[in-house]
């Protein structure tokens, strides 16, 4: 190991470019060794937008791998990428930090941690939210008993940018998982990370497309005026409310970069074809007598995470739009409140979230030690995931059992 850690990006796209990228380029203790991603043109716009012009690029992961020494990867491909990716890493000794989800099936999840024990290497799953002043002090209240034993767990999410889900790649199952597995991973972490003594065990959702398909164009059609079918096409560019043509570029996304492999972020969000939905609730049980619901609505004006957590000794409610306060309301001082102070967000990326992930990671590959979230934190989210993809395409509760043992002492000591 180096004093200064070789990091290897796979994926040079938006989240290994402009998030991790840009945060190694600045640290002193690690920095970008080598990119890769199937996309040659994207590749050296991304070492123009890092200013790291000599920076070795591959298209082929094997290739890296060959030619270079790291001390480990930032995987931020595609989702239906990751296990593949992170399984090769493995086998060549090489810790890895793989962005949420961990893979987009539970079967996929448990490949991962079968070749991390079988190479004995380090693996990190990016589940930011841990990393808010917010999320870590609640988890501290809840730890210290304030609230009894939790009973009940509720989060409400909106999100403001609905067309990132349907403009392109994650709009659809085979590449995402679905939107429960490719976003909602996110937050069933939190759920299970909250409730840390249980297990979740059954899960039932129900979703659907209400806003964001072709009948519910936000403008008249003309007859003879074909819409889209991407914003940076599209006739009626100058009055949709959602045009989303800066999203094609300029930089990693532009023009030159979709000749190489016509990959689009600029779908008309109404018109493309996708089988996920833009909004839904799921409901999870776990086996510690604790319910927890997430609904997740990707149709809004405003983005904030919104929650409820009920223990037997009080009640907690703070959301991430006023990330420096939570409610506590002791169950025994009727009408009482009291406001607890959180610090306020560090700067950077998702709410200052991003370096937190990323310094984590280069603490695990020096300590050798799992920090933030393990494979199994991963498996155990993406399960729920899953579960609720099920759930709410088949109208049906889904027994996690019937996906993955999460029991299983693989699983338990996945780190
Ligand atoms: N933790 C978070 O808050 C957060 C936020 C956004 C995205 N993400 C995750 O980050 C990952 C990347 O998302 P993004 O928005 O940056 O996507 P993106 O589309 O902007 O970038 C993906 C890149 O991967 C490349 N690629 C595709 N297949 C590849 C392969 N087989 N090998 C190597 N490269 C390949 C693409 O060419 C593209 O450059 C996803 O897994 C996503 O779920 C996490």
């Amino acid at each position: 190991m180096t004093d200064k850690l070789r990091i290897g990006i796979i994926g040079a796209g938006s989240r290994g470019t402009h998030s991790f990228g840009r945060m190694l380029a600045k640290r002193n203790d690690a920095g970008v060794a080598a990119l890769m991603d199937v996309n040659s043109t994207r590749m050296r716009k991304a070492t123009e937008d890092l200013g790291l012009n000599d920076c070795p690029c591959y298209t082929s992961l094997s290739e890296m791998f060959d030619r270079e020494t790291l001390d480990g990867v930032v995987i931020t491909t595609p989702d239906y990428c990751h296990e593949a990716c992170a399984i090769e890493a493995m086998s060549r000794k090489i810790n890895v930090l793989i962005d949420k989800p961990l893979a987009i099936t539970s079967r996929g999840c448990h490949n991962v941690i079968a070749a991390a024990r079988k190479n004995n290497v380090q693996a990190m799953v990016g589940f930011n939210l841990r990393c808010l002043p917010l999320m870590i002090k609640v988890k501290e209240i809840v730890a210290g008993g304030e609230i009894g034993r939790v009973m009940m767990i509720e989060n409400v999410e909106f999100y403001d940018g609905g067309r990132t889900y349907m403009a392109r790649w994650n709009r659809n199952l085979k590449w995402s998982g679905g939107l429960w597995v490719h976003k909602g991973t996110h937050d069933f972490d939190l759920l299970n990370w909250f409730n840390a003594d249980g297990t979740p065990v059954r899960v039932s959702a129900f979703a659907g497309l209400n806003a964001l398909k072709p009948e519910a164009l936000p403008f008249a059609v003309e007859a003879d005026k074909a819409v889209g079918p991407a914003c940076s096409v599209c006739a009626y560019a100058d009055i949709c409310p959602d045009c989303a043509k800066s999203s094609q570029g300029p930089g990693l996304f532009d023009e030159e970069a979709v000749q190489e492999d016509g990959y689009r972020r600029d779908l008309c969000m109404y018109l493309s074809d996708k089988d996920t939905h833009d909004n839904g609730i799921t409901i999870v049980e776990y086996d510690n007598n604790v319910r927890a619901s997430h609904s997740e609505c990707f149709v809004a004006n405003f983005s904030d995470r919104q929650y409820t957590m009920v223990g037997d000794r009080g009640v907690l409610t703070f959301s991430t739009s006023e990330p420096e306060t939570i409610t506590l309301r002791p169950r025994w001082k009727r009408g009482y409140t009291t406001e607890i102070k959180v610090p306020p967000p560090p700067p950077g990326g998702h709410g200052g979230a991003d370096p937190g992930v990323l310094g984590r990671f280069l603490q695990t590959i020096r300590t050798g030690e799992p920090q933030l979230a393990s494979l199994r934190d991963g498996i155990r989210a993406v399960a729920v995931g899953e579960a609720a993809e099920i759930s709410w395409r088949e109208h049906r509760m889904v027994d996690i059992s019937s996906l993955v043992d999460l029991k299983d002492a693989t699983i338990e000591d996945a780190g």
